[in-house]
């Protein structure tokens, strides 16, 4: 099915749907879904021959069949048959790849398929694209991507052949993915026409998406009437400008029927919002729903809302508490489809952050939560740094004291890693990340460890049975605990940041120091950390319910790996480990770095599949990345343990390199 053999077919090579392709196949249904499973599977047979059958629940050729959940699907066993059953065709369509997976697994571990009934645990699963049209001169054409230009658009517009899209929504299909935004949350003058003059492109990318369950949303302007309409407000309550978007909106429906809806970043990092009208976002956010609702669509309306023109010496000003300071007090006043994306952060996708308490502060609101699959702050994929550990810890969290995120979220929404590379994602081992957003946007209650088995059963179904065991034995080596070992050899102790300002991949420990972002870490020669806490900082724990408050506050109960977060301490402060910070800094720096050996031993223990289990072009990309992993890490353990040691004083007293 992939449309150029020049690029990777990621979890989706032909072997792993091979089991499938050799079954007598009849697939039931007229719709996209159902004629995308029946190129998937091949030439059909008559019902009564078919030993795999691929139906809806509501298939008047199959009666009795068991019920089926909003937007799942199930494997049954019928005496010789076996039945994948949708709540419609797009589910049954991810029922399909669902077995392709179970059948891989069952190549790699020996365990039977589950023949059972599978429920989304979320109704929203989506990523967003932070693709520009044109080349933006700082950011490139992907803001803050790593893997290439964009699969949508080249040459200023959209691209002609959408084969890329194609193969990119099957593999998201596959993963339970429902939807994707397509252009960057920061909408550039270009992209803002998408909405209006560039519609019929736009068609052709929802047709793509449509073919596999997938529904296409835009991000767009908040001053649209103003940018696109010459009206001289955007005031969202001018009832001229309400009338614009409903006309806009009916317009983009007439277009695309089933289009998602609109993805806003308003007042934030410079794009425009309501509180230029003093208007707030509940305001802003209901205008859209409003032109939206006829039709079925949502707003997507982001909670990234902050100063970043701060006055660093005004040490009451604190960025964390904005995104709650905003919104907590809008509880209720948003229209039913609005759905607020939080980031899962109170900053900004750090390697190491609490979840935002926003999260648990609204509960008369439709939230989503925001994870960043590309990685920005984690490596920007030349680095390992599998996130599904810490993606499946923020779902798990019972923020609310009880419930785990997952459940009381309406949606999960990530940044999309994704480009026009060979490999999709830069690091052919970033696609494991990818795969795992959609698998736990599905199924939270996943573990990293079968997740990642079942993205290498997949991509590797091509390898023999002893090849893909070890493949899959040096894949967990290298990839299980890449996350801890990146926040290893990083900022220490959930401080954050101490990157370069504006590519934010190179380390700098002063980087954002005395800058106006609202980003410090407020190391001096005695210590080091923000103090959030109610008694003598910012005030952040507070904003947190029981019993995180009170664990947050206090230095004896707050995790180590967040102290720096919400405390200030001197270095010698003695962490639940037994280690002083400033020991830790040093020790966990290099451990790190040292592990990386392990990493480097186990991709180097396939070498002699490579060529035959192992694609010689993956093995060199591997390889590559993992040299220029080795000198960034030993660059970031060198700079923070030198500025340590120049900021306190107190030396290292393992005696390891210091400079
Ligand atoms: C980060 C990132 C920006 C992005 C922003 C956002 O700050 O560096 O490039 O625009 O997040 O999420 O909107």
């Amino acid at each position: 099915m992939t449309h150029d053999d020049d690029v990777h077919p990621a979890w989706l090579p032909d072997a792993a749907l091979a089991p499938l392709r050799t079954r007598p196949c009849t697939v039931l249904g007229s719709g996209p879904c159902a004629r995308t499973a029946r190129a998937e599977l091949g030439p059909q047979v008559p019902l009564d021959r078919a030993t795999l059958v691929v139906a809806t629940a509501a298939e008047p050729a199959l009666p009795g069949l068991p019920p089926i959940p909003a937007g799942g699907y199930a494997l049954v066993r019928d005496g010789e048959r076996l039945l994948v059953i949708g709540d419609d065709e797009a589910c049954a369509l991810r029922g399909v790849y669902a077995l392709a997976r179970d059948l891989a697994v069952q190549a790699l571990t020996g365990n039977e398929p589950p023949l059972t009934v599978h429920a989304p645990g979320q109704p929203l699963r989506m990523l967003d694209h932070w693709d520009n049209i044109d080349v933006h001169p700082v950011m490139g054409q992907v803001e803050r991507g790593y893997s290439g230009g964009s699969i949508f658009y080249a040459d200023g517009q959209v691209r002609a052949d959408l084969g890329r899209v194609r193969d990119y929504a099957r593999l998201l299909a596959a993963t339970g993915i429902n939807a994707v935004a397509i252009n960057n949350v920061n909408v550039h003058a270009r992209e803002a026409r998408l909405l209006t003059d560039g519609l019929d492109d736009v068609a052709r990318i929802a047709a793509e998406f449509r073919d596999h369950g997938i529904r296409t949303f835009l991000s767009v302007s908040f001053a649209a009437p103003v940018l696109l309409g010459g009206a001289d407000t955007a005031d969202p309550l001018d009832p001229a400008v309400a009338d614009w978007w409903r006309t806009a909106t009916d317009r983009v429906y007439a277009a695309i029927p089933d289009f998602g809806g609109y993805l806003v970043k308003a007042d934030s990092e410079g794009q425009p919002g309501p509180f230029a009208y003093g208007r707030s976002h509940a305001d802003g956010a209901n205008l859209l729903a409003a032109a939206l609702r006829p039709h079925g669509g949502t707003v997507l309306w982001r909670a990234f809302v902050y100063d970043h023109r701060q006055d660093w010496r005004d040490r009451s000003t604190d960025r964390a508490r904005a995104a709650h300071d905003h919104f907590a007090p809008l509880d209720g006043d948003f229209a039913e489809n609005v759905v607020l994306q939080v980031k899962h952060g109170p900053m900004d996708f750090q390697v190491r952050e609490p979840l935002s308490s926003v999260l648990a502060a609204m509960p008369h609101t439709r939230l989503a939560i925001e994870l960043q699959v590309t990685q920005e702050y984690t490596g920007q994929q030349r680095h390992l740094c599998y996130l599904a550990p810490a993606w499946r810890e923020y779902l798990r969290h019972p923020l609310d004291g009880t419930h785990p995120v997952a459940d009381t979220v309406a949606g999960v929404t990530g940044v999309s890693n994704v480009g026009d590379d060979p490999f999709w994602t830069g690091h052919p081992l970033a696609q494991a990340n990818l795969y795992a957003f959609g698998r736990l946007a599905w199924d939270s209650t996943l573990t990293p460890e079968r997740i990642l088995d079942e993205w290498i059963a997949l991509t590797f179904a091509g390898a023999g049975a002893d090849g893909l065991r070890r493949i899959a034995a040096a894949l967990h080596t290298m990839l299980d605990d890449s996350w801890r070992r990146y926040e290893g050899y990083t900022a220490p102790l959930g401080v954050g940041f101490m990157v370069r300002p504006g590519t934010h991949g190179h380390p700098d420990v002063d980087g954002y120091e005395y800058t106006p972002w609202g980003t410090y870490h407020f190391a001096d020669r005695d210590g080091i950390g923000v103090d959030r806490t109610r008694s003598t900082g910012t005030g952040y724990t507070g904003q947190y319910p029981s019993p995180w408050r009170e664990i947050y506050e206090s230095v004896d109960t707050c995790p180590d790996e967040l102290l720096l977060f919400f405390h200030h301490v001197p270095y010698q402060h003695v962490l639940h480990s037994g280690s002083t910070v400033i020991q830790h800094i040093y020790d966990s720096r290099a451990d790190a770095v040292e592990q990386l050996d392990g990493v480097e031993v186990a991709w180097d223990s396939l070498r002699d599949l490579v060529g035959t289990d192992l694609p010689a072009a993956v093995d060199h990309r591997v390889r590559e990345r993992l040299a220029e992993q080795r000198r960034s890490a030993i660059e970031w353990r060198d700079q923070i343990r030198s500025y340590f040691l120049r900021k306190s004083g107190v030396p290292d007293r393992t005696g390891r390199p210091i400079y």
